[in-house]
């Protein structure tokens, strides 16, 4: 057996557990060899690539980002491009390529086995937005980077008796979001799946200083966004591949939540710090897991599956089924954490001052 390995997207905490988990199977288990593209599908497009084995990946267990590097590169936007993944993998006589990844590469997946290559997904996203896996590697490590954060940051809210307004990511979804603020004890979480309303949560904060000097944590997800038609949002830019960028929105609810409560607010945006370092024990179990299910998964030459983590097994299904609709906070979690928000006040004290 002979595999290719490549990671696309973002990079992410047990990227390189899974290339690890991959390259020992594929050694040990099936006596085969493992090649790895650079830097994501571009990588199979340039025919840039490294041998891999078991030496290659010691020491990289616990490594943040990818051995490998990583693009947003995709072969569908080039006229060739699905010529050029055709000749990689007959040139270097692949059996597949295990395409690990978020929601971009998981549907060059879906396209390449609709096109006939052999490529088998693993999921990938620090956001855990991709459906039909419970969970996917690096967002148990985001999730304990913004606890760890929002821990320090309740003693010198507290000491000020500010707001701190904590902005964390998730694009479309607010898994990060609900599972610090829990694990944080936040005092409001924003999510995308909910538009906020910043009337209220002004409310709600002003009546909780009202009954004495209580620090405000406010944790919102990067992609949360206001009631349409109650703040205005500032047009945001978009990168190389058409994704809006984005960040700030702490900085708009800070400000909005300042004006509001006559409360002293100040922000915090974690960004890329959520993607960097060393994979929490989960990440690295999860990701070695599900590179060894993938090169499971070649063997019984299932393309066109994705490995997925469902009820504390390691499961395969199609990508075009994981690739339809993204995995939201679901309303059990969702109201979960509402019920740890201060409660709506009856009158409007933010009038009383
Ligand atoms: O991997 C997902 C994610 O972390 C999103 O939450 C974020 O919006 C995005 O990546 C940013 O990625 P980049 O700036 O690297 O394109």
């Amino acid at each position: 057996m002979r595999i290719g390995i490549l990671t696309g997207g973002g990079d992410c905490p047990g990227l390189n557990a899974v290339i690890r988990g991959a390259v020992r199977a594929i050694e040990v288990d099936r006596d085969g060899t493992a090649i790895g593209f650079h830097d994501g599908w571009r990588g199979v497009l340039e025919d840039r690539w490294e041998p891999l084995d078991v030496d290659r990946c010691r020491g990289i267990l616990p490594r943040g980002g990818t051995i490998l590097g990583s693009s947003r590169d995709q072969p569908y936007t080039r006229a060739d491009g699905l010529e050029r993944v055709k000749a990689a993998v007959d040139q270097h006589g692949l059996d597949a390529i295990v395409a690990v990844g978020g929601e971009g590469t998981m549907g060059v997946a879906k396209d390449l086995h609709r096109d006939g290559i052999p490529v088998v997904g693993v999921p990938k996203t620090i956001d855990n937005d991709i459906s039909c896996t419970e969970m996917t590697f690096g967002f148990q490590t985001a999730v304990q980077i913004c606890t760890d954060a929002i821990d320090r940051l309740h003693t010198t809210a507290e000491s000020h008796d500010r707001i701190l307004v904590v902005e964390v990511m998730g694009r479309h979804v607010g898994h990060i979001a609900v599972w610090a603020g829990l694990a944080g004890g936040a005092t409001i979480t924003l999510v995308p799946e909910v538009p906020f309303d910043l009337d209220d949560v002004a409310r709600r904060i002003t009546a909780r200083h009202h009954r004495g000097r209580w620090a405000t944590i406010v944790v919102v997800a990067e992609g949360a966004r206001p009631v349409p038609g109650t703040v205005e949002l500032a047009p945001r830019p978009f990168d190389a591949y058409g994704h809006e960028v984005l960040g700030g929105i702490g900085q708009l609810v800070a400000s909005e939540l300042s004006q509001r409560t006559g409360i002293e607010t100040r922000t915090t945006i974690l960004g890329y710090v959520q993607r960097g370092g060393s994979p929490v024990a989960f990440d690295r179990v999860l990701g070695s897991w599900f590179g060894v299910a993938a090169v499971d998964a070649v063997a019984d030459r299932a393309f066109g599956d994705m490995v997925a983590l469902q009820s504390a097994k390691i499961v395969r299904v199609p990508v075009a089924e994981a690739v339809g609709e993204l995995k939201s906070v679901s309303a059990e979690l969702l109201r979960a954490a509402s019920l740890f928000h201060p409660p709506r006040p009856p009158a409007d004290p933010v009038s009383e001052g």
